[in-house]
């Protein structure tokens, strides 16, 4: 008997899809692509989106599939793009208010002409037909701007904007450079979309996150510092971001924060200490490694031809200034190392009566791998839970624990 092999093909976005994350997973972004030079950048975005776990269906204005050929659109998507409308009448099924209708409309880029004939609920190209149904639908639209400067600054165009801000649309703010308004980074756009996705549970809430090492000047050239890369923090951020806070980082100097949180910059434990009482927050988290030492600085350089000591004096509590100046959840993180997990858990209750904390999380170091950590999460309540986890995770289980009270 011959045995019949069938073989299904599958476009190769599929080798992608999820990779990073599951958090698009099961949404649909219908993506539209309007005539602007930097429709280059959309497949690369696309494919970033669909590594979250997105499945994006691409729609061109003809004035894009001028800029970018709709087979590169194409083999981003592993869809074919929508390039006229017909009897399908896929604007919509999409963006209708129909059982199919699609989770996003994001427009990147969108050109000034686009944004607004959309302002004016004018349609005559697949994009503003999809966005004329998706502003009736009441589907969420996110649009990311990208034109020349002098275009940017007509103020009948930022009018525009602003007539679609107030009817609910997102905007991600293009970077003025080099006298035009570029598109927003990749990352900034993505964040965005999981952002309007997200399960809005931190909507109403202002959270602030403090990250990375502190650097104290030894003279004019050295520094005393920690180690730090400032990662967690920057994690933790973003996954308040995506549950709708209003997110503030302060990060010191090295950390990249992602450009569309507001960051405040810090070097030394005295500029913590200023900035203290700027902080305005419900929820506060501080996994910075703040030096626990001041040094008197020495001026110009010290010479390195003779031993020399410096001498440490003790610096002060930023956890316990912030409980001074705020009524704020304080979440602090305790990094231990030589001690047993008993004696870990000890020092983080007697730190977290000490400064007020509501929740620390507290690990040793020898149990933080490049990738995977173990955390102690103790809460002011009595409650202990240890987690096993991809470092990449534990924002998540931080926050979800937040919510549950
Ligand atoms: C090479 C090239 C680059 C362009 N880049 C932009 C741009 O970045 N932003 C913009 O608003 N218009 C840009 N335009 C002009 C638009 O393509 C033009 O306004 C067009 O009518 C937009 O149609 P659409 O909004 O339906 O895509 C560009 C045109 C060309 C030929």
């Amino acid at each position: 008997m011959d045995v019949m092999l069938s073989i299904i093909y599958m476009h190769p976005i599929e080798d992608i899809r999820g990779s990073s994350s599951s958090r698009l997973g099961g949404k649909t972004i219908v993506l539209g692509i309007t005539g602007s030079i930097a429709a280059v950048e959309t497949i690369r975005m696309a494919r970033e989106l669909a590594r979250h776990g997105a499945n994006v269906i691409p729609v061109m204005s003809e004035a894009a599939t001028k800029i970018i050929h709709p087979d590169a659109i194409h083999f981003a998507t592993g869809h074919d793009p929508i390039i006229k409308l017909d009897g399908a009448v896929k604007h919509v099924e999409l963006c209708g208010e129909t059982s199919s209708r699609a989770d996003l409309l994001l427009i990147a880029p969108a050109t000034a002409n686009t944004i607004s004939k959309i302002a004016h609920a004018i349609d005559d190209t697949p994009v503003t037909t999809m966005a004329t149904c998706a502003m009736g639908s009441k589907m969420p639209i996110v649009i990311v701007p990208a034109m020349h400067g002098s275009m940017y600054k007509h103020e009948l165009l930022l009018n525009n904007i602003q007539l679609l801000k107030d009817h609910g649309v997102i905007f991600v703010q293009p970077r003025v450079e080099e006298g035009k308004a570029k598109i927003a980074s990749r990352d900034d756009i993505v964040h965005s979309a999981m952002r309007t996705l997200g399960d809005n549970t931190f909507a109403s809430k202002k959270v602030l996150i403090i990250t990375g090492p502190t650097s104290e000047p030894v003279d004019d050239v050295r520094v005393m510092t920690n180690r730090s890369t400032g990662y967690t923090g920057v994690q933790l951020a973003l996954e308040a971001f995506y549950r709708g806070a209003e997110v503030e980082v302060w990060a010191s100097t090295g950390v990249d924060v992602p450009n569309m949180l507001v960051v405040k910059r810090f070097e030394t434990v005295g500029d913590l200490e200023n900035l203290a009482g700027e902080a305005k927050a419900d929820i506060i988290l501080v996994p910075a490694a703040i030096s626990d030492f001041l040094i008197e600085k020495y001026e110009g350089k010290v010479s390195s031809s003779e031993p020399t000591t410096i001498e440490l004096t003790q610096a002060p509590k930023i956890l316990g200034l912030l409980r001074k100046n705020t009524q704020a959840l304080i979440v602090g993180f305790k990094a231990e190392t030589g001690i047993g997990l008993e004696e870990l858990e000890s020092r983080a209750i007697k730190r977290m009566k000490e400064h007020g904390l509501g929740m620390i999380i507290a690990n040793l170091i020898e149990d933080v791998g490049p990738y995977d950590t173990k955390a102690m999460i103790l809460r002011k309540d009595g409650k202990k839970d240890i987690f096993e986890l991809k470092k990449s995770e534990l924002a998540t289980i931080v926050f979800d624990i937040i919510k549950g009270g």
